[in-house]
């Protein structure tokens, strides 16, 4: 049988994940490998759902937001024997390597998996960019542009009826999302898990200082893990009088074409992945760092603290008075 290499998508989908798929594939036929797609992240390898992929299977992906894989947040993969399972299937499939396009948690299942005997190479995919290892992760991009996009056009509306519009965009644990959106968006307001905020600090006078200057519509932004964007919005209303609405913007920011970054970062990434499988090097992530693809162990990836960018939190507080 033919060498293989396989590739599945993990967690929650990013725009990008085909692209990395693509270059996944490409990159494996051009260096040999016979190519195998897992369907539903782990769960594929515990279901036999897995399929060869050929130069064609992958055409015309490159623009399409999701992942023609498929993805899954497998509870089973998390037990022992469940991963050993998956490794054996690997092998009756001659499997050599594994690349796993996801976050975090999908990371610990490809170290379980390189345990097991699988060579597996993860490549950071999700929108969050909260893989400590990585300035940045595929779907970044294009979910902030979406995001971008979305409160134009409810700053159009805000702006038409004098009113304060409260805007919560995704990061369970991550503010990069909201931080880049609120400054690239102009929002009075930007609230972030990793910051501690005070309501009448750093929203209500904020508000008060901006309306002192003439300013008649606001646009506050506020990432999903601090939540409570009704509460705040009924709060801000109370304290300034001022109509306010809340918007959340959920899952909208998970879809769409991906952007040129997300493209680029998504090739390269994938690219990147089977260099080193095809070396027979695995426990690894593919990370960008400081410009460049470098690669990390995994355990030493998911042991890193993910440092929140305070300088451009501080820029955003200079320029939105
Ligand atoms: O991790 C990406 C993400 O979109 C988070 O921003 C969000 O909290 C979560 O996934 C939502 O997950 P689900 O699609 O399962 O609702």
């Amino acid at each position: 049988m033919a060498k293989s290499l396989a590739v599945l998508t993990s967690g929650g989908d990013a725009p990008g994940m085909n692209a990395a798929i693509r270059a996944v594939v490409r990159a494996g036929i051009y260096y040999g490998f016979k190519m195998m797609g897992v369907y539903k992240g782990y769960s594929g390898l515990l279901n036999g759902d897995v399929a060869e992929l050929n130069l064609r299977s992958v055409s015309d992906i490159l623009s399409r937001g999701g992942t023609i894989l498929y993805t899954a947040r497998s509870k089973r993969f998390m037990q022992l024997e469940y991963q050993k399972q998956a490794a054996d299937y690997c092998r009756s499939l001659d499997i050599e390597g594994l690349v796993v396009i996801g976050g975090d948690g999908s990371f610990k299942g490809a170290r379980a998996l390189s345990n097991q005997g699988i060579p597996c190479v993860g490549i950071p995919g999700t929108i969050d960019n909260d893989i400590a290892c990585s300035d940045y992760t595929i779907g970044f991009d294009t979910a902030m542009n979406t995001a971008v996009e979305m409160v134009d056009k409810i700053r159009d509306t805000a702006a038409s009826h004098d009113r304060c519009s409260v805007v919560e965009v995704m990061g369970r644990h991550c503010g990069d999302i909201a931080l880049q959106t609120g400054i690239a968006v102009g929002a009075t307001a930007i609230l972030v898990p990793e910051i501690e905020h005070d309501l009448e600090r750093d929203v209500i006078s904020r508000i008060y200082e901006q309306k002192d200057t003439g300013k008649k519509h606001f646009i506050v932004i506020v990432a999903e893990g601090v939540g409570g964007v009704q509460e705040i919005s009924h709060y801000i209303q109370h304290r300034t009088g001022i109509e306010t609405r809340a918007t959340i913007l959920g899952h909208v920011q998970r879809g769409g074409s991906p952007t040129l970054m997300d493209r680029l970062m998504a090739t390269s990434m994938g690219v990147s992945a089977v260099h080193l499988l095809a070396n027979g090097v695995g426990n690894r992530v593919v990370a960008y760092k400081n410009g460049d693809i470098v690669d990390y162990d995994i355990t030493e990836a998911l042991d890193m603290p993910r440092v929140f960018d305070k300088d451009l939190y501080d820029i955003a507080l200079e320029v939105s008075i």
